[in-house]
């Protein structure tokens, strides 16, 4: 049985912290499976984690649909939950439709999430509407980093109150939670415990509902991973010393030995 919406909502009535990873393809994400995580997110973060891209952007439906149908056939257990890129639902409810009929039919994800506050509440509601479980962005959205100005703290000072406000907006759209990213922890802990919905904060401090990383981050794959996360396995230097191995056992003609040989 997969985790439902239902579920994540009830863990917030418990005060049950819970956790959330991106993943792009179908090994990893049978191995998060398999760890236990709940929620797998197939994140337009695919464009500078998977597609070699400079950063969200240029990210389209067609390269995410694969990527998360991918992430669906590799788990068993959790929520597949795919991010509606840059460009595929700003232009109206329309649009938003028909991104969703995609990403619910082609891929058979279970929710999909968008960056934004009240100016998307349109797209949001008629999503919901037509059946498609919403996650809301908030904070630093990274599609609009250009108009932020660049990877850095939102909802400082002032700016607080409007982040409260489009989260307010959000909910009462119906969204099931919302991902609150790079903003003060006091910020964050006063929306999660005004909000009934869990937020899942993602450089957002520890007083939220559930934490949400990058799994390249995790695993120490990333070159130059943002400060908010923590690398929990040397990924890239145990990769790149099995590779090396590798390359000096073919060179030396120790590779394959024995076991590897059919006769
Ligand atoms: O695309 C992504 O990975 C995300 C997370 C950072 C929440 O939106």
């Amino acid at each position: 049985m997969r985790i439902t919406i239902s579920d994540l909502s009830a863990r917030k009535k418990r005060g049950e912290k819970w956790p959330m990873l991106t993943a792009y393809d179908s090994m990893i994400s049978s191995i998060l499976d398999q760890a236990g995580i709940p929620v797998l997110l197939v994140g337009d973060s695919a464009g500078n984690n998977f597609l070699g891209e400079e950063n969200t952007i240029p990210v389209t439906v067609d390269e995410l649909i694969p990527l998360a149908r991918a992430v669906v056939r590799g788990s068993e257990r959790a929520l597949v939950v795919a991010d509606f890129p840059f460009g595929s639902y700003e232009g109206g409810v329309d649009e938003a439709i028909a991104t969703g009929i995609r990403f619910f039919k082609e891929a058979k994800v279970h929710a999909v999430k968008l960056e934004g506050g009240a100016k998307i509440v349109p797209q949001i509601h008629a999503l919901i509407s037509a059946g498609m479980p919403v996650m809301g962005h908030l904070g630093l959205t990274p599609q609009s980093v250009h108009a932020l100005g660049g990877f850095k703290v939102q909802g400082r000072g002032g700016d607080g109150d409007r982040i409260k406000a489009e989260a307010r907006a959000l909910e009462k759209a119906g969204v099931f939670a919302i991902v609150l990213e790079l903003v003060p922890e006091e910020l964050a802990a006063e929306i999660a415990a005004e909000l009934s919905i869990p937020i899942i904060g993602i450089g957002a401090g520890k007083m939220v509902d559930a934490q949400v990383l990058v799994w390249t981050d995790l695993m120490g794959l990333t070159e130059g991973a943002p400060k908010f996360a923590k690398s929990y396995l040397d990924g890239r230097k145990l990769m790149i010393a099995a590779a090396t191995q590798w390359v000096s056992d073919v060179k030396e003609g120790d590779f394959p030995g024995p076991d590897q040989t059919f006769h």
